[in-house]
């Protein structure tokens, strides 16, 4: 399988009132998200050639400021191969980076904001502390989309307002806890790491149960060295 033009040929229907939204993740068997803090110990050279097949899709890619931090985000990358298909499609050479933040705890010397050509998004609320404001502004678009928390919904609206047409979102469970409650996940994309983990790390997603539970339809299962690559469709 040649995993960029598989996921490139997926179709992701424009909505009208919000982006298309894919949620990439990987998990060992018994449903750890982090080995040590990090999901690089679940991740492999496969899982990485579909995570990038995925960004290679994205107008902008979305996680959560605990996984910027504790994965020391970049500014993101598309191999050159996969830039004229971005182009046919519409799309910049790139997408951007947003990271969802209300107490806007972040570095601004940070990888993240190294590329002045490629700032950062940060989705944010009304009430953000004003001195991480003012330390933050300078290297990255700070947007409002609430007050205390943000609503995935909110979010969404934020970046359908910057022209968004698809997101993925890589995390990690605490924003996929918002973005289930409002069911905004249109797509998951499961890698399942032939592992056993154990240790404290959370599920998928950290957050209230939703009710009912969001039926999502197996939509293709590859497997490479025993690492099951699930796409799962939202049976709306
Ligand atoms: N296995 C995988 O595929 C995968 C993927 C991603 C992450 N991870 C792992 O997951 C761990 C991090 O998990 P996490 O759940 O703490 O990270 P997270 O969801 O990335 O970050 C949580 C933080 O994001 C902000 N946030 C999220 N939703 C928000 C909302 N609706 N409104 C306002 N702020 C919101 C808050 O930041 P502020 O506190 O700054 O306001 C919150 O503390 C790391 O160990 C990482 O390695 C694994």
């Amino acid at each position: 399988v040649d995993a960029p033009a598989c996921y490139e040929a997926d179709e992701r229907p424009p909505l009208p009132h919000r982006p298309w939204l894919a949620l990439n993740m990987v998990t060992s068997l018994d449903g750890a998200t982090a080995v040590a803090q990090a999901s690089a110990g679940l991740s492999g050279p496969a899982d990485k050639a579909i995570f990038f097949a995925l960004r290679a899709v994205a107008d902008v890619i979305l996680v959560g400021a605990g996984t910027a931090r504790d994965e020391d985000y970049g500014p993101p990358r598309v191999a050159a191969a996969l830039q004229a298909g971005r182009r046919a499609r519409g799309q910049s050479d790139r997408p951007r980076l947003a990271v969802v933040s209300s107490r806007l705890d972040l570095d601004p010397g940070a990888r993240m904001f190294g590329d002045p050509g490629l700032r950062p998004i940060i989705l944010t609320v009304a009430d953000a502390p004003a001195d991480r404001r003012a330390a933050l502004e300078p290297v990255a678009d700070l947007v409002e989309a609430g007050v205390g928390q943000l609503d995935a919904g909110a979010m969404l609206d934020a970046l359908h307002a910057l022209g968004t047409g698809v997101v993925v979102c890589e995390g990690g469970p605490v924003l996929n806890g918002h973005l289930l409650v409002a069911d905004v996940v249109d797509e998951l994309c499961l890698t399942t790491a032939p592992i056993l983990a154990g240790g404290p790390s959370t599920r998928l997603v950290v957050g209230p149960a939703v009710d009912p539970a969001r039926g999502m339809r197996l939509d293709r299962l590859l497997e490479e060295d025993g690492i099951l690559f699930h796409r799962y469709l939202r049976e709306r």
